[in-house]
């Protein structure tokens, strides 16, 4: 059986949520769990996120998942809902809905009784200046005082733009936030994903919403996860399926962009784009195989790609990690000019899932 394969690690979710816990112990932890909890399968990672408050969602579809597989934690809908008819469904399947736009507020006060029967928030998002989703500064306070009034319990969220770096923005979204906190005092606050965590212990307030961190992918490119005390989740790992000697000037895959400079022995490893492995490399990119990393070379296919082993003692069958606890994802990412986040979210359904 072609062996590409992703191993979810249930204890190591269930420890770096140990570790959102340890670093935010005053605060509700919404999980979030969009596309697929990244990519690691929803299912695999529910049970192991047994302890949190709620689960953090892009859309009803992701929280009808959760609520048919029996889990009963809230819900937060990140965007709300797209359309009035959606909203009725939320509220039966108990999901939280964030608000952004008038329209939204609108449907929200409409079906007020229903929603607030349920014991259901409202999220309102302020835009502090990611210009994505949100009121303008100066529109929330009155928006927020109106759900008030209609009697909802109101959460004021805001989401970072730069919080995984250093950035004039930072220090703006978060005096925008405290001074829109303050004058729609009292009320539930929440502005933290993983990395705003890790940075701002004074801003975690009433709930703070990590994502990649619980996945042990680091949300900031010059810390590793180790440094951050994270174990990854997900193993995703291939085989070597054959054994090739070439000599000097022969050529490797597709295009033929790799030349061999010298006699070498390369190894095939079944696994390519086809399941996700990202095609593109721009820096030298490795995986980790018999205790160690050895190099790509030449294109990655669709099912194969190549990897040097000239000094290296493998065999047909040896076991290639592509990322996981040696070789990082975050580091894959590096050589393929993208983040951590991308590579899991894409993988296909092709590989094994256990
Ligand atoms: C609104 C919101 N909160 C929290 C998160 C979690 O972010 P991270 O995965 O960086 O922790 C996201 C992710 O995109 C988000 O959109």
């Amino acid at each position: 059986m072609r062996q590409a394969t992703i191993t979810i690690d249930k204890q190591a979710l269930k420890k770096n949520f140990n570790r959102v816990k340890s670093l935010a112990p005053h605060s509700k932890v919404v999980s979030m769990v969009k596309a697929n909890a990244y990519g690691h399968d929803i299912k695999a990672c529910l049970s192991a996120l047994s302890e949190t408050d709620a689960f953090g969602v892009a859309c009803l579809d992701e929280a009808i998942q959760i609520r048919k597989l029996g889990y009963t934690q809230d819900i937060t809908l990140i965007e709300g809902v797209f359309d009035e008819a959606e909203l009725v469904s939320a509220i039966e399947y108990n999901c939280e809905c964030l608000v952004h736009h008038q329209t939204q507020v609108e449907w929200i006060k409409k079906h007020h009784t229903s929603y607030k029967k349920k014991n259901l928030k409202v999220w309102v998002k302020l835009n502090s200046g990611m210009n994505r989703l949100g009121f303008k500064p100066n529109e929330i306070v009155s928006i927020i005082r109106e759900l008030k009034s209609f009697g909802f319990t109101c959460i004021l969220t805001m989401h970072f733009a730069n919080a995984d770096t250093e950035h004039d923005l930072n220090q703006q979204q978060q005096k925008l936030f405290l001074d829109i906190k303050e004058q729609c005092s009292p009320i539930l606050a929440s502005c933290c994903n993983s990395a705003a965590l890790f940075k701002w212990q004074d801003l975690h307030f009433d709930y703070v919403r990590p994502g990649v961190m619980l996945y042990g992918a680091s949300p900031f490119a010059d810390h590793t996860v180790n440094e951050l005390e994270l174990t990854p989740v997900m193993d995703f790992s291939a085989e070597v399926i054959a054994l090739n000697t070439i000599q000097a000037g022969e050529k490797v895959g597709y295009g033929s962009s790799f030349i061999a400079p010298h006699a070498m022995k390369i190894a095939v490893i079944g696994v390519g784009y086809g399941d996700g492995y990202p095609r593109a490399y721009q820096q030298q990119n490795y995986v980790y195989i018999n205790g160690t990393l050895a190099p790509l070379i030449g294109r990655v296919s669709m099912d194969m790609m190549a990897i040097d082993v000239t000094d290296l003692p493998t065999s047909i069958g040896d076991k290639v990690e592509l990322w996981g606890k040696h070789r990082l994802v975050d580091d894959v990412a590096i050589a393929n000019g993208t983040i951590g986040y991308e590579l899991l979210c894409r993988l296909t359904t092709r590989p094994h899932r256990i």
